[in-house]
């Protein structure tokens, strides 16, 4: 474990709040089980884990106590996972009593104690716990411990057997039990598993751990192991806010509001879903039961702090950090005249949404406000690059979202989320299909972009071989000089995948692409390689060659069978001696092509600001 953080805010606050409540005398110490008594008053600790695993200590947070009443919380969680939900709630109710921990009341309507945070429901809940015989059953409880603590848990025998032999009213409880068929005939067992539980040695800063394990969703947040199933960490909270602290349950709630359980020993632990774990330790107790510093410490950090569940301030942030369209923002892919000017036409209907943050009921249902408000839009883009998480909910959202995009004539497609990844397998569970998934906005872009050269009447050009009127650098040339061009050009037939030229190679020709595509790659940074364009028929490169004569600064690689044209700038000078008119319409096209490339970026630039 990281060592805990002192010297920050967080660290002087609760240093302080130790000092402030260390005055405190008031509760006494739990005396009906004769080893309790023995503790020191005077031990006074604080905890504090987040869900991702920051943590926090001040005071006695490494003596070691009895876990008490704790375990409940957590061996309920052991029996849920070992039962289900139905057949544990068939065994112990989840309402609260309104009672004391040791009360002998049942429900009766329902032959059940009344839940599990009471010792009734908490005897029926160890009744629960499976295993072959009385070792491996308390095995398994020391095992589930071990998951949210981090380290290896033991129990403290001579406290486990001073309970034992006092324990005459659990006794009753369970014999009773017994009685109304509520738990089988091995009391005793059942009874010494639950006596060992509640004697499980723990430090106050363990507790802080456990509490954060539950707030980040049954993951130990410091080992990152998985302590309990995802689907019952909700239901051992929701049953800790509303019976944890006893009779003090209602009160608790309303002050504090942070499901917490309590325990004989001094101890109490608090959590914060998705936000962090309280572990606090002060043996004297009030006369419920509930340790007295130790709600004095949790109300004064949920105040302090703003910690209470149901204050939320925060309103969801916009789920759209950004909005574009194509006309504003196009793909890498170099175009030649005519399909940029299709695009700049029609581009503005390729709607782009950037994302942010988690996809949840309420992010998705704003995210569907403002598609809707994109009316005009034919193909829709979101980049999830920046989406933390999706729950299961969510994507079935956003599959009816894609469904329903579709019956209206649109098409969508989800960019950054690619198999492997827990958000991608959300959405395929979902029902979404691998077609709906694309690398990168890029790909994206290319994708809306293609599909609407193909809608706007563009032949498929990828596999016809432009004639050479037809590429961009020989614009306004007539037929006789390029007639005379012809004789001087080379033309390779290149295989996909094949180098056309590296970074750092002599620039000794300038390329036209006549057929297929082929993308332009820059080292950045040791041996990676990012694309930054791919080019299309009639696009040229390498013209950079023409400009300066540097050596390559990047590597261009076919994407498909392509055919190129070469032009060595030899034979160009040579040319422009004999027909000057020649070279001169080259060099104004590259001029165009080049301020053209960059209007591209200065409108793109003016779109991310
Ligand atoms: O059942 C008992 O008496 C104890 N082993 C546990 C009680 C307990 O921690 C009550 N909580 N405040």
């Amino acid at each position: 474990m990281e060592p805990a953080q002192a010297n920050t805010p967080i660290h002087s606050l609760l240093t302080k709040l130790h000092a402030t409540y260390r005055g405190v005398t008031d509760g006494h110490l739990a005396d009906y089980i004769p080893d309790l008594a023995k503790a020191d008053p005077d031990h006074f600790g604080i905890a504090i884990v987040t869900a991702d695993g920051g943590s926090y200590a001040v005071g006695d947070c490494d003596t070691p106590f009895t876990i008490q009443s704790i375990s409940k919380a957590f061996v309920f969680g052991l029996a849920l996972q070992d039962h289900g939900l139905d057949h544990v709630l068939s065994k112990v109710g989840v309402e609260p009593s309104g009672d004391a921990f040791n009360s002998i009341i049942f429900d009766e309507r329902a032959n059940r104690p009344f839940n599990p945070m009471v010792n009734a429901g908490a005897i029926a809940t160890s009744a629960l716990v499976k295993g072959d015989g009385a070792g491996e059953r308390l095995g398994r409880i020391l095992a589930f411990f071990e998951k949210f603590i981090g380290h290896p848990v033991k129990v403290d025998r001579e406290v486990f057997l001073s309970e034992k032999a006092t324990g005459h009213r659990n006794r009753a409880i369970a014999h009773l039990e017994l009685n109304f068929g509520m738990i089988d005939e091995r009391v005793e067992d059942h009874l010494d598993l639950y006596f060992q539980q509640c004697s499980i040695l723990v430090t106050c800063r363990d507790l802080g751990i456990m509490a954060a394990t539950l707030a980040n969703n049954g993951v130990n947040p410091i080992t990152g192991e998985r302590a309990l199933d995802q689907r019952y960490v909700k239901n051992v909270i929701a049953v800790m806010n509303s019976c944890g602290m006893y009779d003090y349950s209602g009160e608790w709630s309303y002050r504090i509001g942070l499901p917490a359980k309590s325990g004989v020993g001094g101890g109490i632990i608090a959590t914060l879903p998705g936000q962090l774990g309280i572990g606090v330790f002060s043996p004297p107790l009030d006369e419920r039961g509930n340790s007295v510093r130790g709600i004095k410490v949790c109300e004064d950090l949920s105040q302090s702090f703003g910690l209470h569940i149901f204050d939320v301030q925060k309103s969801i942030k916009s789920v759209v950090k950004r909005q574009y369209d194509g006309a504003n923002v196009g793909s890498k892919r170099l175009r030649g005249t005519d399909e940029l000017a299709v695009l700049e036409r029609e581009g503005g209907r390729i709607a782009v949404f950037e994302l942010q943050g988690d996809l949840f009921f309420a992010s998705v249902e704003q995210l569907v406000r403002r598609i809707a408000r994109s009316g005009g839009a034919s193909h829709i883009i979101l980049d999830c690059r920046r989406i933390d998480h999706v729950d299961p909910p969510a994507a079935r959202l956003i599959r009816t979202l894609a469904d329903q995009q579709v019956a209206a004539g649109r098409k969508i497609r989800l960019a950054h989320l690619l198999p492997g990844d827990d958000r991608h397998g959300r959405l395929v569970q979902a029902g979404m299909t691998p077609d709906l998934f694309l690398a990168d906005v890029d790909q994206a872009l290319e994708w809306a972009e293609e599909d609407i050269l193909a809608r706007n009447g563009r032949t498929a050009a990828a596999d016809a071989e432009l004639p050479l009127a037809g590429l961009d650098l020989m614009q306004g040339i007539g037929e006789s000089d390029l007639a005379l061009l012809a004789n001087v050009l080379e033309k390779f037939h290149f295989p996909a995948g094949a180098v056309i030229f590296r970074e750092g190679d002599p620039a000794d020709r300038l390329y036209f692409l006549a057929k297929g595509t082929a993308s332009i790659h820059l080292t950045v940074g040791g041996a990676r390689t990012r694309r930054i364009a791919t080019l299309g028929p009639g696009v040229a490169f390498g013209e950079m060659a023409l400009v300066d004569g540097a050596p390559r600064s990047a590597e261009v690689r076919t994407d498909s069978d392509a055919v190129a044209y070469g032009l060595p700038i030899s034979r160009l000078t040579a040319l422009g001696r004999d027909h000057p008119g020649i070279q001169t319409a080259i060099l104004l096209n590259l001029s165009r092509l080049l301020s053209q490339r960059l209007r591209k970026a200065n409108d793109e630039i003016r779109t991310w600001e």
